[in-house]
């Protein structure tokens, strides 16, 4: 990382002696300027209330010491304690990953897409897999009800991790305090792992999911499954992350887990293909899977294709509801992409659900198979399956 000019630090300290240490992690005056306000603020939150605990120099005392932890590089929503996912305000805390408006916009994205569709059913129900925070089931239900409020959402957040769920269930008790989040539908957080093979021993406590789902009736389908997995290989958490990323979230919300036989690459992938099957035993119809970038983004949607369960697999990007509608999507190996900038998540859907996200409804399509199939049989006529559809 570049130094940072004298000069730019002497002008800093002639603003507020605090700034030039907030010049680290921010490398701008504007963004350092805007910092310190925020830590003041709630430095004084603080102090307000708890009155007892000293005036002016405790204050002082304290702002200083927020100061110090920002510039080892300490992320600021661990300092404040929360980080806006969409509209809503999430608790954030050390040892759960801060949630990112990327994948809130995944999220929007897909609630827009949905909820004025008429076909939905009376019961809608959602599994949102390595849940963090909670902030997408608290996402969902707070965009879907802003729109409609004659459905009943029922939404599962699973994690492995014992300080995820318990701030997962600590940000959906703040919510519920708002009477209007209280009397919709239904939100619950479970651990489990979604790795863990059923048949293996249950380790450290670990249950795997699949056993969870096998012991529980009311588990076994739902209609979306949403997960943001860690999908950073090894050596992409090197070169691509930075050092505050690094030193001060967890590892565990990032990269897989290491196998003795896979590949850097490999690992990265390490979840898709588990979520995938989970997707197909509980019967999601609708699967929206965050991704590091383009080249994961079409090793998952082959994965997805691979199981020849879904109807339709497209890639977004950043703001996908920004592909023009005169504009047709890009297209590579097969898949539409629609938005701008960085790719960032798979949609893969089956069955008559097409119609709840606005495309076209199954059996006009055909995949890569049927295609092949079709002209190896020339003019072929009768009726054909694939994905469990006639076309
Ligand atoms: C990338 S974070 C996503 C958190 C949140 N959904 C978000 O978007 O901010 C991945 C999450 O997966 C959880 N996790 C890691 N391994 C897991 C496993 N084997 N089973 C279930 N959850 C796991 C981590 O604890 C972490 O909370």
């Amino acid at each position: 990382m570049p130094r940072l000019p004298t000069s730019l630090l002497r002008e800093a300290y002639t603003i507020d002696r605090l700034l030039p240490a907030l010049l680290g992690p921010c490398r701008d005056l504007r963004a350092a300027r805007n910092e310190l306000r925020w830590l003041r603020e709630h430095v004084n939150t603080i102090a307000a209330a708890r009155p007892a605990r000293g005036g002016t120099l405790a204050k002082d005392a304290l702002l200083r010491d927020l100061v110090r932890q920002r510039a080892s590089g300490k992320p600021l929503q661990y300092i404040l304690g929360t980080e806006y996912f969409g509209e809503l305000e999430i608790m954030c805390r050390p040892g759960v990953l801060i949630p990112r408006q990327d994948t809130a916009a995944s999220i929007s994205h897909l609630v827009c897409s949905i909820r004025n569709a008429q076909s939905l059913p009376s019961e809608l129900r959602v599994l949102d897999l390595c849940t963090g925070t909670g902030c997408i089931p608290l996402l969902f239900h707070h965009e879907f009800y802003s729109a409609r409020d004659d459905i009943d959402l029922r939404i599962l957040g699973v994690d492995v991790s014992d300080t995820s769920l318990n701030l997962a269930a600590h940000n959906l008790k703040r919510m519920r305090k708002d009477k209007s989040w209280a009397e919709k539908g239904a939100i619950g957080f479970m651990k489990a792992d979604v790795l863990l093979n059923p048949f293996a021993d249950q380790k450290g406590g670990r249950l795997p999911l699949k056993r969870a789902f096998e012991t529980n009736k009311q588990l076994q389908s739902w209609d979306i499954l949403i997960s943001n997995p860690p999908y950073i290989s090894p050596s992409a958490y090197w070169k691509t992350t930075t050092r505050s990323v690094r030193g001060f979230e967890p590892k565990l919300a990032l990269v897989p887990p290491p196998h003795s036989t896979t590949a850097d690459t490999e690992r990265g992938d390490t979840f898709y293909q588990p979520l995938l099957h989970i997707a197909r035993d509980v019967e999601a119809k609708i699967v929206l899977l965050e991704i590091a970038d383009l080249e994961q983004a079409l090793r998952v949607a082959r994965m997805a294709r691979e199981l020849r369960i879904f109807d339709g697999i497209e890639i977004w990007r950043d703001q996908p509801e920004q592909t023009p509608d005169t504009t047709p999507s890009s297209t590579q190996g097969g898949f539409s992409i629609l938005g701008q900038g960085n790719a960032r998540s798979v949609l893969c859907w089956r069955g008559a659900v097409a119609s709840w996200l606005g495309k076209p409804t199954p059996g006009i399509s055909l995949d890569d198979d049927a295609h092949r199939l079709l002209k190896s049989h020339g003019n072929f006529t009768s009726s054909f399956h694939t994905n469990g559809l006639s076309i």
